[in-house]
């Protein structure tokens, strides 16, 4: 496995001087009370990505989004002109969640022509406006236009949809996304329609599961019995080395080489990896697509050849992953609780033209899901034994630079969210 240098003048984390170098706190993973704090200053304030605009093919076309950490469930949903809007999941009578089938807490999806409240009947078109009443006369001068759905800012980038529940939410989405999006403008997100999803009840704090995806260095050793013996003991004798980490704003990105997608030798894998020339990088042959070749220049910083992915770290918990053989993966941490979260990854590929293609693109799911699985264990692991305190300050070293950043920007929401509190009730007390 190639080496590559570092930056020449210094580490990754040291041309962030404000990150410093020193051991850090997990308090933050493991504190009910830092968990409270951040759902209302991160969770229900930053733009968070709901899904993609493919789940609303058509008019009426709609799913719910349970956003526990914002204390809200979301409704979205395409309108009779095509258009995307998302509203709070709330009717206007009395309360009752307006969008659900069997169990209130669970999400779902589906094609409407107007929304109807389980409870009295009251009713709501696409674009949100309340369209009847049962029982109406017998309200008090009621106007229904004055009980449209609860509107919630969404917007769009690239077929990603993103919500943002702060009222007076001024930060546009493009703008927030910064620099590590505006440089995949253009990749084919939208050819990618191929999709395998995966969900699961993670027994950590949500921080800690980014942590694991956002350096690659543990692979060698967490997931040794991933690769072919040989292989293994290599890489885990030369060690993992990044091709390139940057931040920008709340944002991180870590690329990566891809020695495997193809393999330089095909004894690095597996058997069945051979046989059907795909793996953890995917399928060996990348499609025949427009939009892949050039790349968006926001990929492969290093413009090494022995790229082999990209990793985003969009905050706080939308993660975009792009792989050179021209498929992509999304990773969404949705906390539950202080110690618990609902992982999902979902896996995108160009649809298989015959059924070699598509066993493929299956070998590659398996096998993501069996690192996955492999990670969110360890993550239990960890979570128990942080909160025994045992231990208070952990040394990152410089391929752990999004972990810090990470760690160092959710503090930070948490800050300023706490000074604007503090001004907010000095001016309400000045005005009483
Ligand atoms: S609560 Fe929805 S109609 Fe009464
Ligand atoms: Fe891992």
């Amino acid at each position: 496995m190639p080496h590559f240098a570092k930056p020449a003048e210094g580490s990754w984390t040291q041309h962030y001087p404000e990150l410093g170098t020193g051991p850090v706190s997990y308090e933050d993973s493991i504190s009910p009370e830092h968990y409270e704090l951040e759902r209302d200053a991160i969770f229900a304030r930053t733009w968070l990505n709901v899904g993609r605009v493919e789940q609303l093919p058509r008019a009426g076309s709609y799913f719910t989004r349970e956003i526990h950490a914002a204390r809200t469930s979301v409704i979205i949903v395409r309108d009779t002109q095509g258009q995307i809007r998302a509203f709070h999941n709330i009717c206007r009578h009395r309360g009752n969640k307006l969008v659900w089938q069997d169990y209130p807490g669970e999400e779902t999806s589906g094609t409407f022509r107007q929304f109807t409240c389980k409870y009295h009947g009251w009713r709501y078109n696409l674009e949100g406006a309340c369209t009847f009443v049962q029982q109406e006369p017998e309200f008090f001068d009621l106007d229904k236009s004055d009980y449209g759905l609860a509107p919630v800012q969404v917007d769009v980038w690239e077929g990603f949809i993103f919500v943002n529940l702060e009222a007076g939410n001024e930060t546009p989405l493009a703008e927030y996304l910064g620099d590590f999006a505006a440089g995949l403008v253009g990749y084919p997100f939208d050819q990618m329609t191929q999709v395998f999803k995966y969900r699961a009840n993670v027994g950590s704090n949500w921080k800690l599961f980014i942590d694991a995806f956002a350096e690659f260095y543990h692979a060698p050793v967490l997931h040794a019995k991933q690769s072919v013996s040989d292989e293994s003991r290599k890489l885990q004798g030369y060690g993992f080395e990044g091709l390139w980490y940057a931040l920008d704003g709340p944002h991180g990105m870590v690329s990566s080489w891809g020695g495997m997608s193809p393999p330089k030798d095909p004894s690095m894998v597996k058997p069945i990896e051979r046989v059907l020339h795909s793996g953890l990088f995917g399928p060996w042959e990348r499609p025949d697509i427009e939009g892949l070749d050039p790349l968006p220049p926001g990929l492969n910083p290093a413009r090494h050849p022995a790229w082999g992915i990209d990793s985003f770290v969009f905050f706080p918990n939308f993660m975009l992953l792009v792989w050179a053989p021209g498929w992509y993966l999304t990773y969404h941490y949705w906390p539950s609780s202080y110690n618990t979260h609902i992982f999902e990854g979902g896996l995108y590929f160009v649809p298989p033209k015959n059924a070699r293609q598509r066993l493929q693109q299956e070998l590659a799911a398996v096998t993501f899901k069996e690192y996955a699985l492999q990670d969110g264990n360890t993550l239990e692991a960890t979570q128990t034994m942080l909160e025994s305190r045992a231990v208070s300050e952990f040394p990152l070293n410089d391929q752990e630079i999004l972990l810090r950043h990470l760690h160092a920007t959710a503090r930070g929401y948490v800050a300023a969210h706490a000074g604007r509190d503090g001004e907010t009730s000095v001016r309400i007390s000045a005005a009483s």
